[in-house]
């Protein structure tokens, strides 16, 4: 079954309006309360949804309310049953900091055809469409994804670019990108937007990889999913809390690699509402009492991918 097309609309006022909740707390160095107020926001506009919603990827455990958290139930009952993916401002530190890049995102898509996934990291690649499903893999050595990926798009290996968060972690990607000369792009932050880098040639992205968060990869993935692109993940649980929690939710294998579909199965809707401008869309605009704001929008079942640009004059 396919998500209704109304729906689209409603999913772009739930990110609008977060993100203009949050806006106040814009260079207040207080990501806590920027958090809160988009989640707060969040919350209540879903719950305005004739849907059955449950929080499938979200921002805690039950004891760490007032977050959106994993198996939180939202709208306000009917039909249609959704599973959501939520991150209510994705690059806290951006808004805290008042730095380009922070987005409110969510996706939809129906009940048990979104990962169940829990908090912890994950190590990712996305590459575009246009690179054949073998060329690249999770598994594979860097150098033969980057090697494979320069041959398919017919590019020098100098001319490629890869995309990943600039942490300690992958002091070793850098070194080895460096040694073969390929050009990178290290975002301090924000890595749902990097994965979604390689969904249009104008970012000139080739690859994203590395290491960065689980829920924030489900996000990416449901995305790149109506893009056509390819993405891989695999879940790293770093200790015995996470181990437990992620065998209570299902996961047997725990080394297992994830392919896109495994992630994000039939139809759904993304959306990702600019806080302040980044590579994918403008941040809010307010202009006598207006907010505008742009919001990319993917919708799988009818193959839309597009920036919609909405004024509001909810009041914050
Ligand atoms: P928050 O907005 O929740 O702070 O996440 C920002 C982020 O950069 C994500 O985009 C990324 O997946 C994750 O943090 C990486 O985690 P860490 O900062 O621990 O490396």
């Amino acid at each position: 079954m396919a998500l209704n097309k109304e729906l689209i609309d409603k999913i772009i006022t739930i990110t609008s309006r977060a993100a203009i909740s949050c806006h106040k707390f814009l260079g207040k160095n207080d990501k806590i309360n920027a958090d809160k107020a988009a989640t707060d926001t969040m919350r209540n506009e879903i719950n305005k949804l004739e849907i059955n919603g449950k929080v499938v990827i979200g921002e805690g455990e039950l004891d760490e309310a007032p977050m959106l958290y994993i198996g939180e139930k939202l709208g306000t009952g009917g039909n249609l049953d959704i599973d959501i993916a939520v991150d209510p401002v994705e690059g806290t530190n951006f808004v805290a900091k008042n730095l380009p890049g922070a987005l409110s995102v969510i996706a939809f898509a129906e009940k048990g055809n979104l990962f169940n996934a829990p908090e912890t990291y994950m190590d990712k690649l996305a590459v575009s469409n246009k690179v054949p499903n073998d060329a690249t893999d999770l598994d594979f050595p860097l150098e033969k994804n980057i090697k494979n990926l320069a041959d398919s798009l017919n590019k020098d290996i100098s001319d490629i670019t890869a995309c990943l968060l600039n942490r300690p972690r992958h002091n070793a990607i850098i070194k080895t990108l460096k040694e073969m000369n390929v050009k990178m792009k290290l975002i301090s932050d924000g890595d749902v937007s990097g994965a979604l880098m390689v969904t249009n040639d104008k970012y000139n992205v080739d690859i994203f990889l590395g290491i960065g968060g689980g829920p924030e990869g489900v996000l990416a993935a449901s995305a790149i999913d109506a893009y056509g692109c390819k993405f891989q993940g695999r879940f790293l649980f770093n200790n015995d809390k996470d181990i437990l929690r992620a065998k209570q939710m299902g996961i047997k294998d725990l080394k297992k690699k994830y392919e896109l579909k495994e992630i994000i199965k039939g139809d759904s809707i993304f959306c990702a509402t600019g806080i302040t401008s980044g590579d994918l869309v403008k941040g809010i605009n307010i202009k006598d009492k207006t907010y505008m704001t742009q919001s990319l929008v993917t919708h799988k079942s009818s193959n839309m991918c597009k920036i919609v640009i909405r004024e509001d004059t909810i009041k914050t």
